[in-house]
């Protein structure tokens, strides 16, 4: 079990963030070992996942590349000490201003998403007389069996283009002359535990590439995105996803054509276990039929209930380890019904003043966190060592 500093705890203002900085920097050193088997694979940390900046220190400083989906999220991972050379740019609807500044960075590459967008990058590539490096996202109609709303594979929706026009789109970026086609990116879903999933995806891949070679097309480099995700109900049991079958997934599965590189686009998988949300219980309130724990945090801090249905393994960190048991609702401040974190929680016997903690937060968490109801914005505190 993770032992938390509760008396330190105890003088800071809740609710707030809580990174553990050794657990992170050992996902990464596990993340390095398997690269080092493996010298044509690359891994760019999806920033969206969290952009805090001691979090993407701590991530350059080990040498990952970002994957970035706004200009926004570009400047922070150079901010952070991440080389241009290392960054992918993904997204739907990049703006001019946006593209112009990743061309001045000197990004490794596009991810484009549709025939409009690649042809003003390179309309914008001529102005500054460069050359930008494009792949295409391509959508390979891969079931990822995860939460509809992070399930991005699958046909028709706004992500990608389709395979059937991938050789066309190909063909129009050989022919512009500010534009080099370098590679395909794939990213299929979000919080994929059955890795089955993967190979569906590679089977998918190898399809394509046998396709592209009857047309003599190969790209330098494939992107398979990222997805990897973690154990929220045993946090304790796996705080480092399983990083080793993963990548060894793609080295049985993939057929690399001479010379290709295998890149990854990994957010959730790499920060989510290091990040504890704290909240300060407010009220014990005991209903005709239900008992609520009413904490400080909302869903203005941790949107992942009330948006996906998800679960964070709840603690109390006040209560003694023996001490009786009670189930509650746990549940937030704000106005509104879907401000709940879990229903029949069996918590510890739980007090106005106890802290409690909600595991598994470092990914999608403190970044999306908004001012609704005028509320501040959660701290963050790091663990040292
Ligand atoms: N690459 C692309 C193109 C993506 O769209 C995403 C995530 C990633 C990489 C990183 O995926 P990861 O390794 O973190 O699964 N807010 C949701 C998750 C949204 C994921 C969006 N795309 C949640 O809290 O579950």
């Amino acid at each position: 079990m993770t032992a938390f500093p509760v008396k330190e705890f105890a003088t800071l203002r809740t609710p707030f963030y809580y990174y553990d900085l050794a657990l992170l920097r050992e996902t990464l050193d596990t993340i390095q070992a398997c690269l080092a088997e493996h010298p044509n694979y690359h891994v760019h940390y999806a920033v969206k996942a969290n952009a805090n900046p001691r979090i993407l220190q701590t991530i350059a400083q080990a040498g990952l590349g970002a994957d970035c989906v706004s200009g926004g999220e570009v400047l922070a991972a150079r901010a952070a000490g991440i080389p241009a050379s290392r960054i992918v740019y993904a997204g739907v609807g990049k703006t001019d201003e946006e593209i112009n500044a990743a061309l001045d960075e000197g990004i490794f590459c596009f991810n484009v998403e549709s025939l409009p967008e690649l042809e003003v990058i390179n309309e914008m590539a001529a102005r500054k007389q460069v050359v930008a490096r494009v792949a295409f996202r391509v959508n390979p109609n891969v079931d990822a069996h995860t939460h509809e709303k992070i399930t991005t594979g699958l046909e028709e929706n706004k992500f990608g283009i389709d395979m059937t026009d991938l050789v066309d789109a190909i063909r129009q970026a050989e022919a512009m002359p500010h534009v080099a086609f370098e590679g395909m990116h794939f990213h299929i879903g979000s919080q994929i535990r059955d890795l089955v999933v993967y190979e569906h995806l590679c089977t998918r891949i190898n399809e394509l590439q046998d396709m592209l070679q009857q047309h003599g097309l190969q790209p330098r480099h494939i992107n398979v995105g990222g997805g990897l995700g973690v154990d929220y109900d045993a946090p304790d049991a796996e705080p480092i996803p399983p990083f080793s079958a993963y990548f060894s997934l793609f080295a049985r599965c993939l057929q690399l054509r001479e010379g290709q590189e295998l890149h990854f686009e990994l957010g959730r998988s790499v920060v989510a276990q290091c990040g504890t949300l704290i909240a300060r219980t407010t009220f014990v309130k005991c209903g005709h039929a239900r008992r609520f724990v009413i904490v400080d945090a909302g869903f203005t801090d941790l949107i992942r209930p009330a948006m996906y249905g998800a679960h964070h393994f709840t603690q109390n960190l006040s209560a003694a380890s023996d001490a009786a048991t009670e189930t509650y609702d746990v549940v937030g401040p704000i106005c509104e019904s879907s401000d709940v974190f879990s229903r029949d929680e069996v918590l510890p016997l739980t007090r106005r003043g106890d802290l409690i903690a909600f595991r598994s937060a470092g990914a999608y968490g403190e970044v999306m966190a908004s001012t609704y109801n005028c509320r501040r914005l959660p701290e963050a505190h790091f663990s040292e060592n």
